[in-house]
């Protein structure tokens, strides 16, 4: 969990350092999991940045997340041969069953939905992981089957 004492060592043991803003943004979600907000006006203070700098950071990369992620992981393939065998309108399906927005997280915190680019599936497309999980021709009766394997 989030532990501001902790957090504030880690922006110290970066803040000398050149650009320091991403290598600290990147160490606090090691740690975390995600980038409390809380963050943002303590790297600002410690690298001499204002509040505004530091929120574009975090929010420009989506790498990072500003709250903890769900339970569960679904990265949907949004690349070329996905697209070609429906993976568009498959998404709009997914993120409206469980009302997210990408890089969002189910209000129950079960599951987290990213996008990726291509993840060497392309012959069984559409494609994602689910928790790390390859899972090829996906429909939402397969989403909902491997996040209830992942579960068990
Ligand atoms: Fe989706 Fe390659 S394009 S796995």
């Amino acid at each position: 969990p989030w532990n501001v004492d902790r957090a504030a060592a880690i922006i110290a043991g970066h803040a000398r350092r050149e650009g320091a803003t991403l290598p600290i943004l990147h160490a606090l979600q090691e740690t975390f999991g995600y980038v409390d907000r809380e963050a943002v006006p303590l790297i600002a203070e410690a690298l001499n940045l204002s509040r505004a700098e530091v929120h574009g950071c975090l929010t420009f990369y989506h790498d990072f997340r500003s709250e903890p992620a769900g339970r569960h992981t679904v990265k949907l393939c949004r690349a070329e041969a996905c697209q070609a065998v429906g993976a568009d309108a498959l998404h709009d399906e997914v993120l409206h069953r469980y009302d997210v927005a990408w890089h969002g997280t189910t209000r129950d915190g079960r599951v987290t939905v990213e996008p990726v680019f291509c993840l060497g599936l392309c012959a069984c497309g559409p494609a994602a992981l689910v928790d790390g999980a390859p899972v090829g021709r996906l429909d939402l009766d397969a989403l909902e089957d491997a996040l209830t394997e992942a579960a068990a």
